[in-house]
């Protein structure tokens, strides 16, 4: 579960109540905190509000409301920002992180502060959803991944994700279909080998699919936030 804007403390108090419910949010995966997302180009995200949303989380987790609190798209300076004013560091970064971005500056600052790095699109899904550029080249159909997959008798998505379980990242695959489902855990029969890790890495063309955190705002996804 996210928060961010436009109140985002308000927001986290309201998504953990009743305090005699589970939340499955709250249980399985930590409470969110994501960058300011109200600003206009050229302003930063890493401001007031942001720190107030993960205050917020802070609190909750100090009253054993969460079990674990995270972020989510910050970029290294984003974290330096943040730990000036955090009391605790974040259990996991929420990231894009496909065989096409892979972000070794953002995992080299999670790790730094033992983050866990959890990648979005993990198979690439950013590469291949329609409204996001005709352009792209879906990382599913990548001649290097279908060769290495090819080879292991698994899929492109299985390779993609047992990379991300033998780099330590955690990773959200998303489906809707059931086979899909299945096919994304049968990642623990298989290991790759350094050389092919290595290849996929290699990938890496260091541009974003999704929105840059840094000038992403509410008309980038055609959003009104409504003032506090
Ligand atoms: N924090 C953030 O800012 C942020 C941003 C974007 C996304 N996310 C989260 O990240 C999660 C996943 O990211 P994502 O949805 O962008 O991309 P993804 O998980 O990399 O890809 C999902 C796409 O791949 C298809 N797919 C799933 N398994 C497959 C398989 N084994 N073989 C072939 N195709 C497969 C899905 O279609 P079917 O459903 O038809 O299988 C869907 O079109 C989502 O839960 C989303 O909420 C977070």
């Amino acid at each position: 579960m996210r928060f961010g804007t436009p109140n985002g403390s308000t927001a986290a108090q309201v998504a953990v109540r009743p305090p005699n419910r589970n939340l499955c949010t709250t249980e399985q995966r930590p409470l969110t905190a994501h960058l300011d997302q109200s600003q206009k180009p050229g302003q930063r995200r890493d401001n007031e509000r942001t720190r107030e949303a993960y205050r917020a989380l802070e609190r909750l987790l100090a009253a054993g409301r969460v079990r674990a609190i995270s972020v989510s798209n910050f970029m290294p300076h984003h974290l330096d920002a943040l730990m000036e004013s955090a009391t605790v560091t974040p259990a996991v970064n929420q990231v894009e992180l496909h065989p096409y971005f892979s972000q070794p500056d953002v995992q080299a600052a999670d790790a730094a502060r033992g983050i866990l790095t959890q990648a979005w699109s993990p198979i690439g899904g950013i590469t291949f959803y329609p409204g996001y550029g005709e352009e792209r080249k879906s990382v599913l159909e990548d001649g290097t991944i279908q060769a290495i997959a090819k080879q292991h008798g698994k899929s492109p998505a299985q390779v993609m994700l047992r990379r991300h379980g033998q780099r330590g990242r955690s990773a959200i695959p998303k489906s809707t279909n059931p086979n899909r489902i299945a096919e994304n855990f049968a990642v623990f029969d298989f290991e790759l080998t350094g050389d092919e890790l290595a290849a996929i890495d290699g990938l890496d063309t260091g541009r974003r699919g999704g929105p840059d955190p840094d000038t992403v705002d509410p008309v980038s996804f055609g959003l009104e936030i409504p003032e506090p």
